[in-house]
């Protein structure tokens, strides 16, 4: 070690990141620290928040820009349709970039730890310590190490006369970026209450607006253009954000298991993400094979998971990616999506690889090349054979037992039956 000892923290200016910077030298004996935020699209205030309490604590600040790193990383995921239990994973996609962002900084300045203010009891401490852990710097989690609480870390913010508002976010806890707005906390934690209205902010209530359709064009999987006006990963987001929020699409509140084990319940708004895995899995249903689309079904469902727990390193993601990319080869196409009541409805695609013939899908031809109607005969007289088979042998087995039953009860049924009685009552 050099004479001083640094520690990079990541870096919010909420309340647990700000008192981490005094414990990380009173408790951990860093001589300093160097805070980071990463710039996953959150809105302009909470830099505005950092920068400002960076100040006031005459903290050495970072911003980092990984917007379109981190867009990128929301497309891959389109590619696998992930979503976590409804969920198109905003904070979990987000972790593991601000977390490599953080190291890459800890790493030029030198430090010897690398610190988060996360507690005990989410996902967001794995996610960042999953990154983390493969550097040799020392982890450091004060929040969840000293078993600090909300109440606990406001009475140590007075006595030092730390810049603390609690927070711009009012009663709840928010996690915004480019993928998703998460709110959760305060009396939202009851699975019965029901949300008010000014939880929202990126959706306006469902059904005020009329209706609007737009065409979005994929190339391999990856949306690229929007009325065929092409737009960086970013910007395209942004866009759809803006655009599908306007009309209430992508509102989810439900009950998230979390990596521990906890049931936690989540409000969730993510418009771009609801309107571009609609539009993606329609365009799969058009150019993939019914075999390919079930397969991948499974594979996106592994794909999510990892995400989920910020393990999208994990060798197993590379195979999946493997077979995702080969079946992206074919989703090229435009999908017109129709934004109405809360919905990103796909209602018309096309594709140059749509594994589809109309000749052979209508009522109004007889034949398709030469395969003729009645062919379809023969096949209907197998559909359903080894059921019927299945079931035959147990209904024939039934009626066997019945039909021994019968035959026990009739013969020495009362004769025995005395019999047998007589000799045990005497
Ligand atoms: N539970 C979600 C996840 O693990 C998101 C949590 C976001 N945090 C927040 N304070 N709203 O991915």
């Amino acid at each position: 070690m050099t004479g001083t000892s640094k520690v990079a923290l990541a870096f919010s200016g909420g309340l647990d990141t700000t008192v981490c910077v005094p414990l990380l030298e009173e408790e951990y004996d860093y001589d300093e620290v160097v805070g980071v935020t990463v710039d996953v699209g959150q809105p302009a205030e909470e830099f505005d928040e950092a920068e400002e309490t960076a100040e006031a604590l005459d903290l050495d600040h970072h911003v980092v820009d990984a917007k379109a790193e981190f867009a990128e990383q929301c497309l891959d995921a389109v590619t696998a349709n992930a979503t976590y239990q409804g969920y198109p994973l905003g904070t979990a996609l987000a972790r593991p970039v601000i977390a490599e962002a953080i190291l890459d900084v800890a790493e030029a300045e030198d430090c010897d730890g690398i610190a988060h203010g996360c507690t005990g009891k989410g996902n967001d401490q794995l996610r960042f310590e999953a990154v983390w852990r493969e550097s040799d710097l020392e982890v450091v989690a004060p929040v969840r190490e000293l078993g600090l609480t909300r109440e606990w870390e406001m009475e140590y913010a007075e006595e030092l006369d730390l810049p603390v508002e609690g927070g711009n976010e009012g009663d709840w806890s928010i996690d915004t970026n480019l993928w998703s707005r998460s709110v959760e906390g305060a009396d939202l934690e009851d699975p019965g209450y029901v949300p008010p209205e000014d939880i929202y902010e990126w959706t306006d209530a469902p059904g005020e607006k009329g209706s609007e359709t737009i065409q979005i064009t994929f190339e391999e999987g990856y949306p690229v253009a929007i009325d065929g006006e092409e737009l960086p990963a970013v910007n395209l987001i942004e866009y759809l954000n803006d655009l599908a929020g306007s009309y209430g699409v992508g509102r989810t509140d439900m009950m998230e298991d979390r990596m521990l084990g906890l049931k936690v319940r989540e409000n969730y708004e993510h418009p771009a993400a609801t309107t571009l895995l609609n539009a993606h899995e329609a365009l799969e249903g058009l150019v993939l094979t019914e075999e390919e689309r079930s397969f991948k079904k499974q594979v996106d469902q592994q794909w999510a998971e990892k995400a989920y727990e910020g393990l999208l390193s994990a060798p197993l993601v590379a195979a999946l990616d493997g077979f995702v990319d080969a079946t992206q080869e074919k989703v090229t196409g435009t999908v017109t999506i129709k934004f109405e009541g809360g919905q990103a409805r796909p209602v018309a695609r096309e594709s140059e690889f749509a594994v589809y013939s109309e000749s052979a899908a209508s009522f109004n031809t007889e034949s398709v090349g030469d395969i003729a109607q009645d062919d379809a005969t023969g096949v209907a007289k197998y559909h359903g054979f080894q059921s019927r088979l299945a079931n035959g042998v147990a209904s024939a087995e039934a009626k066997d037992a019945e039909a021994k039953k019968d035959e026990l009860l009739a013969d020495g049924g009362s004769d025995g039956d005395d019999g047998e009685e007589s000799e045990e009552d005497e």
